[in-house]
């Protein structure tokens, strides 16, 4: 707990296009993204960062090329933007000009590097923390309020997904970089974990106070076992890192809690642990099950015009932080028609019942 103190003041699924796919009316009215590079879809091309993904081979198996994904193709949320019946969703960055991009199907706020603390990222330059994300929701709110009968706004608010993928970066560009961060002498791992996902809470309970009421939390990968961890630290061959998987589960356990403590504390909410740490561990450790034959490589170096793997398809991660689309379409098929121990409690498509 007196890490908290102190840091206070340091101020998935196959696409089978099956009868029961989507068509006409969406899951879910509107969906809105707050996350990282996971999930940015070009909020980052207007930072002064070094991480961006605007440029070729990113988006090579994308339709509109290189567009800021981090991702050959598409990420886990065009997937389920896709599985769900909405359009692609604009990059907040788009929306906030003069005749910006469409806002009634949802916003993506995402912005790699970023993350629940302020400080994360910072040695990369711009990004936009999940605290100041959900500012921006705020912005989009009013612009909606102007535009929309607010007792429609709010029903419409009441059914409409919400999508947090955060933490990763407080791990991998923060916690586990003890050179340009303190964090890890400040606090140890359970600390740092809870101190992150009360922090998380807070932000949570801000976009429930807008009216959202459909959480979909994304919890963390097995970090110990991207590429960038396998290559930092010195893991046996074919092995991941056990002690940064370690510390992550630590925080996917204080994020199932809250889940568990938010569904008790806000009835006619709902609120949803995404287990991306079970559908990719399983995904490494059964690479062949699921027709990946590397998992402990980046397909693409992913510098400007560089040229990736000769087969990406056999490949569990595109760079070194980033899967495939192959790897986001598991993980999204999961999460929507999973059980418990991949979307708990209830997955996607029965929170849209709900
Ligand atoms: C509300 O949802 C409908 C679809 O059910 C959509 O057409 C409309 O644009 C949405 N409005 C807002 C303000 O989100
Ligand atoms: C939750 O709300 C429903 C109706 O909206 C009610 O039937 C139920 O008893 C409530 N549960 C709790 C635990 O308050
Ligand atoms: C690429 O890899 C996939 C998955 O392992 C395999 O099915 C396919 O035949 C490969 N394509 C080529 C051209 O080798």
């Amino acid at each position: 707990m007196a890490c908290i103190l102190v840091l206070t003041l340091f101020a998935m699924f196959l696409i089978s296009f099956s009868a029961n796919d989507v068509v006409g009316e969406p899951l879910f009215p509107a969906m809105y993204v707050f996350g990282d590079s996971l999930v940015d879809d070009g909020n980052n091309n207007f930072l002064n960062s070094l991480a961006k993904a605007n440029f070729a081979p990113y988006g090579i198996d994308f339709s509109s090329g290189p567009t800021g994904r981090f991702c050959n193709g598409k990420t886990p949320i065009d997937l389920l933007g896709e599985k769900i019946g909405l359009p692609y969703l604009p990059p907040f960055a788009d929306t906030t000009a003069q005749g910006g991009a469409d806002i009634f199907s949802g916003v993506n706020y995402a912005s790699a590097a970023a993350g629940i603390m302020e400080v994360t990222g910072r040695h990369l330059g711009e990004r936009i923390s999940f605290r100041k994300q959900v500012q921006n929701f705020e912005t989009t709110l009013n612009q909606l309020k102007s535009q929309v009968n607010i007792e429609i706004l709010s029903k419409n608010l009441s059914k409409s997904l919400t999508v947090v993928n955060h933490g990763s970066n407080d791990y991998i560009n923060n916690y586990l970089l003890p050179k340009l961060y303190a964090t890890s002498f400040i606090c140890d791992p359970k600390s740092y974990a809870d101190l992150l996902i009360q922090l998380y809470k807070k932000q949570i309970l801000i976009l429930h106070g807008f009216g959202l009421r459909k959480f979909l939390l994304g919890g963390l990968g097995p970090l110990g076992c991207i590429p960038n961890q396998l290559s930092r630290a010195s893991a046996p061959p074919g092995q991941c890192v056990t002690y940064v998987n370690k510390i992550v589960s630590m925080f996917n356990d204080a994020l199932k809690t809250l889940v568990d403590q938010l569904n008790l504390d806000y009835n006619g909410s709902v609120f949803v642990f995404g287990n991306t740490y079970g559908t990719l561990a399983d995904i490494i450790n059964n690479p062949n099950t699921h027709g990946f034959t590397v998992t402990d490589r980046a397909c693409c170096g992913c510098l400007p015009m560089s040229t990736p793997c000769r087969n990406r398809s056999e490949y569990v991660f595109w760079d070194t932080y980033h899967p495939t689309q192959a790897v986001n379409i598991i993980i999204i098929d999961r999460a929507l028609n999973g059980p418990p121990s991949d979307c708990y409690p209830v997955n996607v498509k029965q929170m849209a019942k709900m």
